[in-house]
């Protein structure tokens, strides 16, 4: 089942998610006519995702299947609680997320194999469009080196696989009817914003 209305930023660590996330809402709010809007991530702000950014940067021990775990059970909320993402998207809200099950098909896979991640997300609908930020890790642990706190995650060895990963789950996607729409995320803010207002703003939601 697909989610019409729904939008899915992802990327590697660093590929510039939030920055643009940000940048979106701002047009968002400057545009006359545009449809209401709602933005969210993943990991949530809720107390599943705390306890998630918790295990990330090692404060709270927990085996990667247990991660994987979590990970699904938080998006089940972030998904189907009252005012969630199927209830907005339904009554006609663009809600953007950044990240989504791909993250947990990418990022799990590689930390758990392929099994638990695929049997925990395999009934969670898919998203209209799914905006792939690439760029290459090299350049995404560049711009990471300048923030103070790091994730597991953030290695260039891990995030080397991470972008292999992605090409491959966003051609399955993809074969399944999912738009994906590859933006060069290393190219300026500006230019990768306008590549993203011009993906976004086609969207049948604004009318066209
Ligand atoms: P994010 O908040 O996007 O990272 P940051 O704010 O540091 O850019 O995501 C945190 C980490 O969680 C990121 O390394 C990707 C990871 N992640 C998973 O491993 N699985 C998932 O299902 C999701 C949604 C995120």
């Amino acid at each position: 089942m697909v989610i019409r209305n729904f939008i899915v930023f992802e990327g590697g660590d660093g590929s510039g998610t939030s920055t643009q996330l940000k940048l979106l809402e701002r047009k968002l709010a400057e545009t006359p006519h545009a449809p209401p809007y709602s933005i969210g991530f993943e990991p949530t702000d809720g107390p599943i995702g705390l306890l998630i950014r918790s295990a990330l940067c090692g404060k709270t021990k927990l085996r990667p299947e247990t991660v994987a775990r979590l990970f699904a059970a938080d998006r089940g909320e972030h998904l189907y609680a009252a005012d969630g993402v199927v209830e907005r998207a339904g009554r006609g809200e663009l809600v953007v997320s950044d990240r989504y099950v791909p993250s947990s098909l990418v990022y799990q896979g590689l930390s758990c194999g392929s099994d638990l991640p695929g049997k925990l997300n395999e009934d969670y609908p898919r998203p209209e469009l799914i905006l792939y930020f690439d760029v290459d890790p090299r350049e995404a642990i560049r711009r990471i080196g300048g923030r103070e706190t790091k994730d597991e995650f953030e290695t260039l060895d891990f995030q080397l696989r991470v972008r292999e990963c992605y090409a491959q789950v966003l051609a399955d996607y993809a074969a399944s009817g999912t738009r994906i729409a590859k933006i060069d995320a290393s190219r300026s803010v500006e230019e990768v914003s306008r590549d993203i207002w011009r993906e976004v703003s086609e969207l049948p939601i604004f009318g066209g």
